[in-house]
């Protein structure tokens, strides 16, 4: 069989590994697992719709090459991303007799990847896995940088490890099974990183459709993903940047009881983060316009929906307080981004004020 022409984006945390972006990935998922695992045996794990869609594919691409093989598919939907279903899965894997030099293939988006890496990493202390990304936010941000875990009641993923993959495989042609909402959640997480990062990419989503330059968007996002991971594997400084918008994004989607998307909340978070930081004379004049109008042109709605007070008492349970301080990321201009602390108590009060300069037209 010929092998399918892919990107290639080097990770050098946790053992190294490759980032593959190209099309047709997925029937190559065992081919590929085989020169990176020493597993006799794998276990797919993944949801129902992606499940429908790839399932089998990927199972069979690591039958036809001899793993023995099992299939854990779990309902659809951020309601499923809990601890219950994690354990259910470690004793599947028990049950299905996996040892320590098994493997997990976590296939499908962000609550597959995160779920799956956490099984991986707690199943018999440790074992390996592969990332298989089917939607656009997986590929760009989740499906790198070893950060697994479920939501538990007081928040978003405050119950996870970092465990980095042994692989990961971005199969293009998946972009086509994407529903709108999707594509928007992807679509955060690149303007997220073109904000943090790399004002020529901005430029780039400024200038066209993601869907039209996808493989060189997703393997720009992972490059720079890979140097900010590879530079703070375990989050105490640089990787912080990466939650750009998710301080408040968490409290939105926390306080919608999860119906509001990661993605949606995420332009929602970076939009009131620049209100507040170009209020308070941290961030170039015109940063919120300009990024307001690109996340506008993208089809974000910008309104928080809630109440800051709501939103802020929500923040404080978040993974980026540290004692009473809460860390916060905001850009500097487009495609430089600075971290920051302050009391929890003092949030509001920042938030506030950038609410009140977005009303006098900072978006505008
Ligand atoms: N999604 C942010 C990070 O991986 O650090």
């Amino acid at each position: 069989m010929g092998q399918t022409q892919s990107e290639n984006v080097r990770i050098a945390a946790g053992g190294g590994y490759d980032v593959r972006i190209g099309s047709g990935l997925l029937k190559e998922t065992g081919a590929l697992a085989r020169r990176v695992l020493k597993a006799d045996r794998v276990a797919v794990f993944t949801d129902s719709a992606v499940d429908s869609l790839y399932g089998e594919t990927v199972e069979k691409s690591c039958r036809d090459v001899g793993f023995e093989t099992c299939r854990f598919v779990f309902q659809e939907g951020e309601a499923s991303k809990k601890a219950e279903t994690v354990m259910d899965f470690v004793e599947f894997m028990s049950h299905h007799h996996l040892t320590r030099k098994d493997a997990v293939i976590a296939l499908g988006g962000g609550v597959a990847g995160d779920m799956g890496g956490f099984a991986a990493s707690v199943y018999l202390r440790g074992i390996d896995f592969i990332q298989d990304p089917t939607t656009l936010l997986a590929a760009v941000d989740s499906s790198v940088g070893g950060k697994t875990g479920v939501n538990i009641s007081s928040g978003k993923n405050l119950a996870g490890t970092f465990w980095q993959p042994s692989l990961v495989l971005y199969d293009t042609g998946t972009f086509e099974s994407l529903n709108d909402d999707l594509i928007l959640d992807g679509t955060a997480e690149i303007i997220k990183t073109a904000a943090i990062r790399d004002a020529e990419l901005f430029q780039l989503i400024q200038n066209g459709s993601v869907a039209d330059i996808l493989t060189q968007t997703v393997k720009r996002c992972v490059q720079i993903k890979g140097a900010v991971v590879d530079a703070d594997e375990k989050e105490s400084g640089l990787r912080r940047i990466l939650n750009f918008g998710h301080t408040m994004a968490h409290a939105i989607e926390k306080a919608s009881g999860y119906r509001i998307s990661h993605g949606r909340a995420v332009a929602c978070g970076m939009a009131m983060m620049t209100a507040a930081s170009e209020a308070a004379g941290m961030s170039q004049k015109g940063t919120c316009r300009t990024l307001c109008r690109l996340l506008g042109e993208k089809g974000f709605d910008l309104n928080p929906r809630f109440p800051l007070t709501q939103l802020c008492s929500l923040a404080a349970s978040d993974k980026k307080t540290f004692g009473d301080r809460i860390h916060l990321v905001y850009i500097e201009k487009i495609g430089s981004a600075a971290v920051f602390d302050m009391e929890i108590g003092q949030l509001e009060e920042f938030m506030k004020d950038g609410a009140a300069f977005m009303k006098n037209g900072a978006a505008e």
